[in-house]
This record gives structure tokens, sequence and C-alpha cells, in this order.
């Protein structure tokens, strides 16, 4: 029997990439806030990022784990090597990055855990780790902590990857390259097209990294104790309902900074100050362009959106992310294309997003449908155009545009038109059709903002949480 009088402590593992550690950060601040004890662990080059990249207006992460106990949060803050050396890209090596989190990485979270264990006063009583870690069932074991398995994504996407061996038995797992079919079979999941899958459950990725690394993943996950999911039980109320047969899962989202309602930038990149010019713009003028942190495209979609942008006449905020198109990234505008834009546009590396999804300036958002943007997009009551790229966010755009109505598709695929990105813009901007997107954006809106508030359905299922975590332990 533990000792009740302890607090519990916590150790929390993000995947290192920005749009897992915004939300992982959200939730350390929101367990701490509830008088747990934090570790919180960076890999070391996520660390030094953090370190180096320039915040606008707010503080940076770093620093506010390092002063947080003097507000009264237990959070301490630690980091990990990956094994790899500083320089080593680990975008551009992607595959090797992967290949070694998958078979070495989990000795070394080993060694780092039966350290803090023997150093600890207080007692290491559970881990919560990234979905996509496949370790933690291993080392919750041989530890004997509670294993919390964080999933980022929505719960449509966690459904897909859960019933892989349904999938399977109907022949649409590996997925055959150029075949398109509807299902109504995996439970939960009302209908979805396999068009909408994941891209690592294509017959022609079997062999990546990548693939072995999720479809691990999604198996070590069964035998977590608890599942908690970025998303609100309003909005995937089916399969939450399904996947509750199964094992404990929570919906507790949206665990963004709205949700925590403490400012901390947890930006890799420095960011770019937009305020000023954001206030010399008109209500809902602004459309706010960004493909998120991670995904890459082409020259020619760049090329596209670029001239599309211009033929719109809309005011908007891009983020070109210095590696938005694979390989060749020099000279990826359009000749004169600033010039051209002059006092229209501004065209960044990196933003507060938050910030800038805030302003009454912006009136929408073309996104590549990552899930910490819809969300933020949706808290925002800001509608949506969809670009999807990879990874989950075929099946958001599906819950944005065809599910939730509060969003319309750019194009289908990598060959774009400067013609069709204008007309969508200006359908989205300023259209009629996008009366009918603000007024379902709206109610959303408001489905998310109760979530997290007293007694919302987020609010009472972290508590609920808390109290079953806290039985196990205890
Ligand atoms: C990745 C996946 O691609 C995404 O689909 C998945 O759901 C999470 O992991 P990413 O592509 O980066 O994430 O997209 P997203 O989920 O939208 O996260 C990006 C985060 O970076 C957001 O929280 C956004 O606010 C932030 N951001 C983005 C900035 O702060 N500034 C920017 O300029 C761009």
């Amino acid at each position: 029997m533990a000792n009740t009088q302890l607090k519990p402590h916590a150790i929390l593992f993000a995947l290192p990439y920005q749009g897992h550690i915004n939300p992982f950060v959200n939730l350390a601040i929101k367990l701490a806030s509830k008088g747990f004890t934090i570790t919180f662990v960076h890999f070391e080059f996520v660390h030094r990022m953090l370190s180096k990249s320039q915040h606008t207006n707010t503080n940076n992460v770093i620093d506010f784990f390092s002063e947080a106990r003097n507000s009264g949060l237990d959070i301490r803050y630690s980091t990990i090597n990956d094994g790899f050396p500083p320089e080593f890209d680990r975008l551009n090596n992607f595959d090797e990055f992967w290949t070694s989190l998958l078979q070495d990485f989990s000795a070394r979270v080993d060694g780092f855990i039966g350290k803090i264990l023997q150093s600890e006063q207080s007692m290491v009583s559970f881990l919560i780790a990234d979905t996509f870690f496949s370790w933690p069932p291993t080392i919750a074991k041989k530890y004997n902590i509670v294993n919390v398995s964080f999933f980022t994504q929505p719960a449509l996407v966690y459904s897909i990857g859960y019933h892989l061996d349904i999938l399977r038995e109907n022949g649409h797992y590996p997925l055959k390259e150029n075949t398109v079919e509807e299902i109504n079979y995996i439970p939960g999941v009302k209908s979805i097209s396999t068009k909408e899958f994941m891209h690592f459950l294509k017959e022609g990725e079997i062999k990546t990294p990548q693939h072995e690394a999720s479809t691990r993943a999604y198996q070590e996950v069964k035998k977590a104790d608890f599942v908690l999911h970025n998303t609100v039980q309003e909005l995937e109320s089916e399969a939450l309902y399904d996947l509750n047969k199964k094992q404990p899962n929570y919906a507790i989202g949206p665990i963004s900074s709205f949700l925590t309602k403490i400012t901390v930038s947890k930006s890799l990149w420095s960011e770019s100050e937009c305020t000023k010019w954001l206030e010399s713009k008109p209500l809902n003028s602004v459309l706010y362009v960004s493909f998120g942190s991670f995904a890459q495209t082409n020259k020619h979609v760049i090329q596209e959106i670029a001239h599309g942008l211009v033929l719109s006449q809309v005011n908007f905020i891009w983020v070109v992310r210095e590696n938005i198109v694979k390989l060749d990234c020099t000279n990826i505008l359009p000749d004169g294309f600033k010039d051209e834009i002059g006092d229209k546009g501004l065209v960044i590396p990196w933003c507060n997003q938050n910030m800038v999804l805030s302003s009454l300036a912006v009136g929408g958002f073309l996104t590549h449908c990552g899930w910490n943007s819809t969300i933020e997009s949706i808290w925002c009551s800001t509608p949506m155009i969809c670009y999807p790229i990879e990874f989950d966010q075929p099946a958001v755009r599906k819950l944005v545009v065809d599910d939730w109505k509060v969003g319309i598709n750019l194009h289908d695929g990598d060959l774009i038109h400067r013609d069709e990105v204008a007309e969508k813009i200006r359908i989205l901007m300023t259209g009629v059709g996008s009366l009918g997107l603000k007024q379902e954006i709206e109610k959303l809106k408001n489905v998310l903002h109760k979530a997290i508030e007293k007694d919302g359905s987020s609010d009472r299922n972290f508590d609920q949480f808390v109290e079953d975590l806290k039985a196990k332990i205890y």
C-alpha cells in the first residue's frame, strides 16, 4: 500500500514535435495546478531549440518551468539525450531518427526513470507518455508505476489505429495504393473513406520506421491503465463511447493554453511580431495561412497559394517555415511577391499562433488540419479552408468539413491552381456561403468553451481521471 501522505508524482514524456509538445506542457501545468508533482522531460535537442528561440510578449516555457515552484506549481524540469549529436537534422533524417527511437530509446528512458526513483523523495507513481512511444508498458511494469497514455490527436484517428486488426480482416490494412472505399464497420466510426486514413497504413509504407512505430504504439497502448485524449466528448461521443468499453478513456480537451489560462510560449522557433500589423487591419479581414510545424509540401503548391492570395485581394499572414518544402527551399515564393503584396500581407517564418488567431482582425484560416491548429481555430471561432497533407490531417479534414461543417476544402492533392485558391479564399472571407460556416463554428466554439468550464464535460472527465488514478495508486 502506497503512502497517501505523499503527493502523486508524474513523469511526462512528450514526443519531440511542436504539435505534441504544446498539449503536453499544458497538461503538465493543469496537473500541477491540481496538486501533482510533475517531472517534465524534454529531449535535449528540444531544450536547445526552446532556449534559442525568441518569444513575443510571453514567458518561454523553460523560464516558466524553472520558476514554477515560486508560483506554487511543483514542476521539475529535466532533459534526456536521444543519442544523436546536436547538429544531427532530425527532420530530414526522419527514418534514422525513428529507427533509433524504436530500438535504443527505451534503454535511455529506463536508466532515466531508474535514477529518478533512486534519488527522489516523493513517490513517482505514474508515467504520462505520448501514445506514439511504444516503451511505456515495459517500463511501467518494471518500476511498478501507473501507465497513462496521452493521445494528442482526435479520437477518430485513435479509433482507426486501435482497430487495425479489424481493418486487416476486411482487407483494408495494409491499404492498397489507389483504392478508395467507404467503410462503416470500425466501432464508434459511422462511416469513413479509406482516403482519410493515416498515410502510414498504405501498402507502400509498410517497411518504414514510421509505420512500425505507429502500429506498434497502437498495439502497446492497449496495455495502458488510462488513456487521455485532447478532444471533447460532445465532438466525438460515438468514438469515445466505444473506446470506453475497452479501456478507461478520458476526453479532457482542448488541452491548449486556453485551458490553463497561463500564457507560456513553447515555440521551437523564434516568433515574429504581428500584433501591430494586425491592429491596423479591419475586423475579420485577415486570412491566416499556416501548415503547422512539420508537414512539407512542394514549390508548386507554395507558388499557387502565393498567386491565389494576391488574386483574392484579402489581407493575410502567411507562415512560410524555412523547411516548408522538401529538398530545395531556396526562392520558393514567386519573384517580386513581397513587393507585390505590400502592406496587404505579412510573410513570416513562425509566429505565436494563438495570439494571431485570437486577434479580431483574423477572419479565416487556411490550414493543413493539424489537430492543435483545428481546435485553436474553433476556440477562436475562425472558419477554415482545409488542405491536409499527411498523418491525421485527412481525417481531421473530414471532421471539419463533412461532419462539423466549419470549413471548406481547398483541393484534393498537389495539383492546386491559383484561381481555385483565390476562389476558396473569397468564399471563406466574403462569400455568402461563409455565413453558415460562421454560425456552425460559433456553436462548436461554445461547446469547447463550456467543456472546460466548471462541470463541463472535460472538467468532469479530468476530475474523474484524477479520482480513478488516485484509486489505482493508493
Ligand atoms: C503534428 C501533426 O502534423 C498534426 O497533424 C498532429 O495533430 C500533431 O502533430 P503539426 O503539423 O505541427 O503537428 O500541427 P498542429 O497540430 O496544428 O500543431 C502546430 C502547433 O504549432 C499549434 O499548436 C500552433 O499553435 C503552433 N504554431 C504553428 C505556432 O505557434 N506558430 C506557428 O507559426 C505555427
